[in-house]
């Protein structure tokens, strides 16, 4: 459009300009116009950070009455924070701008609440223990709070309305179950949260370990090899279901064998079976099972042999009793006479269990079988063997 040089001098165009150049004139304002901030004692608060509008210089951000303990506004950008530390109720503070020139204000609400530390705890015990919660410390309560718990206390446990303790010894089971301790000072209130859970004791068998130290070969009585008699303790099993039965493994050494309800181990060991570990497995019929252990140490018994074959043979015949049956020297008894014979082994080693000779297989000593046959052909054949009363001597008796 052209402009009228008559509308300058009406007065109409400069009016025009006046009444745009106004709009600068409108009152300043702080964005947000209100806010509210809910903190906690001892935890950092930030307010939302103000925005002036219609301000030409920079601004200025004051708070006439005091803050609440522990905060500050920052003068430049009008934010309000810190760390309160004393609980109060939701108090209204005006943050007042200005630019020297242009002012305006905006509102903040604070509420401070208390806090508990620690705020959540949890504990779990085996039943037959006692329990005791962290004490909670409260921060920013007017005065020290009392505490009370929700839902109530049963079973044993209790709570120290001083300290918040919850502290006791359970007198069942317990699923986990989360209490809420409150803290209340009359004004002020603050919660934490307890989580307790009392679980059943394992299933258990005792003692946890046994040893059997023994020897393979004992003496023999009335021609009856002995090992060394093993019993073990029987076990005492707890917290399992139904009635307990054992086993063991691996499977144990010829002549032992475990009692499946008591779990104890008896027989005689009649095979070396040097520092073996076992396992003994207890299983509840309807539920549980536990282990022990078993440690196993049966020696060998043989003694050494330092003499020549038939002298060694000879303490062999003794060791073993042949004479019993078979005579002193072989010429029969019970038993037939077997001077002469030199191969002995396989009747020596499993016997004839239909006519009474018993089988040696477990209490052979490395060469039995061997010098037994020289003994017993040099009794026939010669040279006359060695004269030994007994196996255990060193040197032939007279
Ligand atoms: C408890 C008694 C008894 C004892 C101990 C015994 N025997 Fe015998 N033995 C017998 C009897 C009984 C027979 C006959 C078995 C048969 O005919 O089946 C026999 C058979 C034998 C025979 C076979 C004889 C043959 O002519 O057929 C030999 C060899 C023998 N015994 C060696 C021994 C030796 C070596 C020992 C010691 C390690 C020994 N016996 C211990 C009772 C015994």
């Amino acid at each position: 459009m052209k402009l009228n040089p008559t509308l300058f001098k009406s007065g109409l165009i400069p009016l025009l300009v006046l009444i745009n150049a106004g709009t600068c004139w409108a009152a300043a304002s702080l964005s947000p116009s209100s806010q509210s901030i809910t903190g906690v004692a001892g935890s950092t608060v930030t307010s939302k950070t103000i925005t002036g509008t219609g301000f030409t210089g920079a601004i200025t951000y004051t708070v006439a009455t005091a803050l609440p303990n522990g905060l500050s506004i920052n003068n430049s950008t009008g934010v309000i924070s810190g760390i309160p530390s004393i609980a109060q109720k939701s108090t209204s503070y005006t943050i007042a701008a200005s630019d020297g020139t242009a002012t305006a204000s905006t509102k903040v609400s604070i509420a401070v609440n208390p806090a508990l530390a620690p705020s959540s705890q949890s504990i779990n015990i085996v039943l037959g223990n006692s329990l005791t919660t962290t004490a909670l410390t409260g921060a920013g309560f007017v005065t020290a709070p009392s505490f009370s718990v929700s839902p109530g206390l049963v079973n044993g446990l209790s709570l120290n309305t001083a300290t918040g303790v919850i502290s006791g010894n359970p007198a069942s089971t317990l699923a986990t179950t989360t209490y809420t301790i409150t803290g209340s000072d009359g004004t002020f209130k603050a919660t934490a949260q307890t989580k307790i859970t009392v679980s059943p004791p394992p299933p258990a068998i005792s003692p946890a370990s046994q040893t059997i130290d023994g020897i393979s070969r004992g003496t023999t009585v009335n021609g009856v090899f002995t090992g060394t008699n093993v019993n073990t303790t029987p076990f005492s099993a707890s917290n399992f279901g139904g009635s307990v039965s054992y086993s063991i493994t691996p499977a144990l050494p010829d002549g032992l064998s475990i009692n499946p309800t008591t779990g104890v181990i008896s027989g005689i060991a009649k095979v070396p079976k040097l520092a073996a570990g076992y396992t003994i497995i207890a299983k509840g019929a309807t539920s549980g099972n536990a282990t022990a252990t078993l440690y196993l140490n049966i020696t060998d018994n043989c003694i050494p042999e330092t003499l020549d074959s038939a002298s060694e043979g000879r303490r062999a015949y003794l060791r073993l009793n042949c004479q019993s049956c078979h005579g002193d020297s072989g010429l029969g008894g019970m038993g037939p006479k077997i001077i002469g014979q030199n191969n002995v082994g396989e009747r020596v080693t499993i016997g004839s269990s239909s006519r009474g000779m018993p089988a040696f297989k477990d209490y052979i000593c490395g060469n039995d079988i061997k010098n037994m046959n020289t003994y017993l052909y040099n009794l026939e054949h010669g040279p006359t063997p060695p004269s030994f009363k007994h196996w255990w001597e060193a040197n032939p008796s007279q």
